[in-house]
């Protein structure tokens, strides 16, 4: 895969060349460059912004640069076109199927949005996605793409080694992870739930699902809604809550809430 990314402050995104990304890009699983906007300006300020029509606070990304960006970057391979995406807080919510969705195209470029935003014109000829990566206002794009980048970059083919680890992550299976163990057994007089040593791996991936039914429930109950849930699974949810933790609710078409 090829990854774009313009920006204003190119050594934003300098932790792409650190540990899992880094080292994907190493080896050839992945082709990132990033590139100052700045370059795609003509005055002698360089300016990329400007007030906004209408009034109001800030200042807007002027589309002339992007637009001279965008052209540039897309014609150094013409064989192809890149998926562009543009994150700001008022996109469609990032999520693991999207994740999944970014990582079996071939190239994606990335839009870093500062001040109040793009010029919303040269948004919608260009951008095929705007992407939020939570409800939080942050100061640019430059945080949520090393997010979307590393979300991406994991689902690869060869970027993590034991490939089971992506079927058991939290999400994977709608459902959140519970809690992983190593040695040693006792630890400040806490012991690694017995299970986990009994070696019936039958048992230890039942404790497992339950274990992310009990945390889902509790943290994040309207999960559960998108989940297909056995009896089994109903009973563990019923099952009384430790004291300090709130019960989980099975509203009547079984869903939280
Ligand atoms: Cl993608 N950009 C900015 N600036 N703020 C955000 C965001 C993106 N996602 C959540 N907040």
């Amino acid at each position: 895969m090829r990854i774009d990314v313009v920006t204003i402050f190119p050594d934003y995104l300098r932790p792409l060349e650190l540990a899992l990304v880094g080292r994907a890009a190493a080896r050839d699983l992945v082709d990132i460059h990033t590139h100052d906007l700045r370059q795609w300006t003509h005055d002698i300020h360089r300016t990329v912004d400007d007030s906004p029509y209408g009034g109001g606070p800030g200042m807007v990304m002027r589309p002339e640069p992007w637009d001279g960006a965008l052209r540039e970057i897309c014609a150094r391979d013409p064989s192809r076109r890149p998926r562009v995406v543009v994150p700001t807080p008022a996109g469609r919510p990032f999520t693991q199927s999207y994740a999944a969705e970014l990582a079996a195209q071939d190239w994606l470029l990335f839009c870093c949005g500062r001040y109040e935003g793009i010029d919303g014109r040269v948004v919608d000829v260009w951008a095929d996605d705007e992407i939020s990566i939570g409800d939080y206002v942050l100061a640019g794009g430059e945080a949520a793409t090393l997010v979307i980048v590393e979300a991406v970059t994991r689902l690869l083919p060869g970027v993590v080694g034991n490939a089971e680890s992506l079927t058991d992550d939290s999400f994977a299976h709608g459902l959140l992870e519970g809690p992983v163990y190593t040695r040693p057994p006792v630890w400040e007089g806490r012991a690694v739930p017995e299970v986990l040593r009994s070696g019936d791996h039958a048992a230890i991936a039942r404790w497992r699902r339950d274990e992310a039914l009990l945390r889902t429930g509790r943290r994040r109950p309207e999960l559960l809604e998108r989940v297909d849930l056995s009896e089994r699974d109903r009973s563990v949810l019923a099952r009384p809550a430790p004291v300090n933790s709130a019960p989980v609710s099975l509203g009547p078409t079984g869903s939280p809430g």
